[in-house]
This record gives structure tokens, sequence and C-alpha cells, in this order.
């Protein structure tokens, strides 16, 4: 079989919709500055799509220092990976601020995370040791994984009763191998918001003997007194071993990090291979990291923002009666139900006639019959937006109930 025919006859999951739907539901294009209001198709629409939770995409202080440092470095700076020639002073001091801001005695910089996770757990683990995970693990931990030649239990998702026979499994299994177990959870869920049980997991690790390796993509910088994340939100940040974050999301930006304490630090330096193997990150991301990462340790201005309209747009879908699953961070899910075409034809409505853009998720990526809504508030948002918003969802929720969405009654309703 030549591949190339088999994959153009086997286009998977998403791709198979894309005739139907590339420009428009995948794929569409944005234009204009990172903000609460983008064009797209041409006209002005209101974004609940974007992980820019502090608003930091587009504000002229982070947009000057990136500017600035694309003009003194050029995109090009350093050449080679950190080990032989890609190291530089301003990748050492980002990652000792970051260390510091998350509480950590070292840290690493991973050029992106999701490659930077797989490496992670490619170089934490060996067949003689156990992973366990969460069901919801994000597809990075998931990759990760694969490269592990030893066993992996999975638990379903924030479920601790599981979890606790998943670690006793597990150390049947290394009390034979002479290895240990990983745990791997995320801070906070990106699809559904809530958090990972981090306490829950940590009281068991005296009696389990574990490491924990916490994900918190959408945690860093949104969620915690300082913004250092879930398990500061927790209380437990002397007990998350291997603490990882992204600045794809509330830094705006692009590149993440690991930290932990020194020794082991010391350790993934020398053996992750995405780093190894891959050149470092360009002068522009880690100057313009430091910035950022300047802006949100002197002023909660930002957070503080973003958890205004994150609780007045929560608030007022509760109170209307959406269901928002168990989020207790930034993400919001507003789950309803319905098929996959009704799921096009209601983002069609809320776009075409609302001029508000939100990711949708329906099946396979949720059960069937389930519809997703994921907005992302973030601190650029006003409250005006909440309202219209909340306002909009409740039209749209009435007409999906009444059916309106199915068969062909769409069209009249909004003479298109
Ligand atoms: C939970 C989680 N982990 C890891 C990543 C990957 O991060 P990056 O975009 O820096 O590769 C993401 C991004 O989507 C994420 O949501």
């Amino acid at each position: 079989m030549d591949i190339f025919e088999k994959v153009i006859n086997r286009p998977g999951p998403l791709g198979k919709y894309r005739e139907q739907g590339e420009g428009y539901y995948m794929f569409p294009i944005l234009e204009g500055e990172l903000s609460n209001k983008m064009i797209f198709q041409g006209k002005e629409r209101l974004i609940w799509s974007l992980n820019n939770y502090l608003g930091l995409g587009n504000h002229p202080e982070v947009r000057k220092a990136d500017a600035d440092a694309a003009k003194e470095w050029g995109m090009a700076y350093p050449m080679g990976a950190r080990m032989m020639s890609g190291h530089t002073k301003y990748h050492v001091q980002l990652e000792e601020e970051l260390a510091a801001f998350v509480g950590r005695e070292s840290a690493y910089l991973l050029n992106y995370g999701y490659q930077g996770m797989v490496s992670i757990i490619d170089s934490m683990v060996d067949r003689k040791d156990v992973i366990v995970y969460d069901s919801e693990a994000h597809a990075c931990i998931l990759d990760g994984m694969r490269l592990h030649f030893g066993k992996r239990f999975v638990y379903p998702h924030n479920d601790i009763q599981n979890f606790e026979k998943e670690l006793s499994r597990a150390k049947k299994i290394t009390d034979q191998t002479g290895g240990g177990t990983l745990v791997i959870t995320e801070g906070v869920y990106g699809m559904s918001g809530d958090l990972g049980k981090l306490k829950e997991i940590c009281a068991l690790k005296e009696k389990y003997e574990f490491r924990l390796l916490v994900d918190d993509a959408h945690g860093f910088g949104t969620m915690g007194a300082t913004g250092a994340g879930t398990d500061e939100f927790l209380g437990v940040q002397d007990q998350v071993d291997l603490y990882f974050g992204t600045f794809a999301k509330a830094m705006a930006g692009i590149g993440a990090f690991v930290a932990s304490k020194k020794e082991i630090i010391s350790y993934l330096r020398y053996d992750m291979r995405s780093q190894i193997y891959a050149k470092s990150l360009p002068m522009p991301m880690v100057i313009g990291a430091l910035k950022r990462l300047d802006m949100i340790r002197n002023s909660s201005e930002y957070k503080d923002k973003l958890w205004i309209i994150v609780n007045a747009l929560q608030k007022g879908l509760k109170e209307k009666g959406f269901n928002l699953g168990n989020t207790e961070s930034p993400v919001t899910p507003v789950v309803l139900s319905g098929s996959v075409p009704e799921a096009t034809q209601l983002t069609y409505d809320l776009r075409e006639n609302y001029n508000i853009f939100c990711s949708i998720i329906g099946y396979p990526v949720v059960p069937k019959g389930v519809l997703i809504l994921r907005l992302i508030p973030t601190a650029v948002h006003t409250l005006e937006d909440v309202k219209y918003t909340v306002d909009a969802f409740t039209v749209i929720k009435e007409r999906l109930e009444k059916g309106i969405y199915s068969k062909d009654q769409f069209k009249d309703v909004t003479g298109g």
C-alpha cells in the first residue's frame, strides 16, 4: 500500500470534516490586534478563544520589549542547542527568575511545552518504573508515555479512590522491578477547567512513595495568590516534585519550563532529548519572557482583572441555568446537549448573528450528545462583553432546546 494513498483515504477523526469546516470551524483566520475583539471573515467579533489570560499578548510594554529584543538580537541568536553553543546569560537569568517565582530551587527552559513534556517523561522513567496518570491528561503527557517501556496505569479523571488502587498496583510492580512510580496530573484541566486533586494526591505520597509531575499550562500566571500556579493555590508547592509551565498561555509567548530541585534539573539538562538535540529558544522569546514575568510579579493588576471577568462570566451563566461542570479556574466550559450538526448550526448562529467567536467541542472529543462551548475569559474582556455574551447564550440555549438547530428550521431564524 502506498503511504500517500493511505493517508489520503484515511484523513482521521478531525480531518474527515475538513471539506465542510475548513476556514470556518477549523483553521479560522483571526485578524487584527490580539484582544477581546478581532476580525473574522471581514467582521468584528467578540473572541473567547484565546489563552491570552492576562491580556499580555498585545500589551504595549510587551510589544515593545519583543520588538526591541528582535531589533537587537534578531531571531537567529543564539545558534545551536543550549549544551553546545546556544547558551546565554539571559536564558540562565530567566531560569533563575522562573524558579524563584514558582518557589523551586532550579528551572530549565523548554522550547515548546508539548515537546518538553514528552521529553521530561522520557528522561524521568525507565522500563522498571511505573507511570500513574489521569484519564484526561493532555496529549503531550500521553505522547510522553508512548516512549515509556514500563507499565502505565490510568485512573478515571480525578477519582482518588481509583487513583489509590492504581498506586497499589504500581507498588506491586515496582517492589518486583526495583523501580519507582511517577504520577502525572494537570494543575488546571484545559477543557473542563477543574483542578487536579493535588492535595488528595499529595496526601498519599507517604503511603505509596511516588514522585509527582504537574502540568500547569493553564494554571501558571492565573492561579494562586501570586500567580505561581495551581499548587500555590492549593498550598502544596513543596510536595509537587516537578512543576511544568508554558509561556504559550498566561505569558502570551512561546516556550515553557520545568522546575524542581537543583539536582533534578541538573540531571534533566544533560538528559532531555528535546533540548539536547534542538536549537535553543531565540533571544526575543527569552527577553520577552523576562519582561512578561516581571510584569506578572510586580503587579497583580492583570490577574485581578482576569478574575473580575471570570467571576462575572461564570456567575452570569450559572444564574441563567447553564451547566459549567466543575470549573474552578478561568476556563469556562458551557455544557449543552446536542448532536454535532446542531453544534455547527449553533456556532454559526453565535458567530453570524451575535458576532461571538468561541470554541466548540463535540464528539469524539466528548461523549456523543454532549456539546461544550469553551470560553476563555481574559483581562482584556469587559463587563459589557460578559453581559452581551450571557444574553446571547441564553437565546441560543433556548433555540437548541426547541430543536431549532436541527432539521432545516435554523435558516428561518437567522434569515440566512
Ligand atoms: C495542559 C497542556 N499542556 C501542555 C501544552 C503544550 O504547551 P505548548 O503550547 O507550550 O507546547 C498545552 C497547550 O495546549 C496544554 O494545554
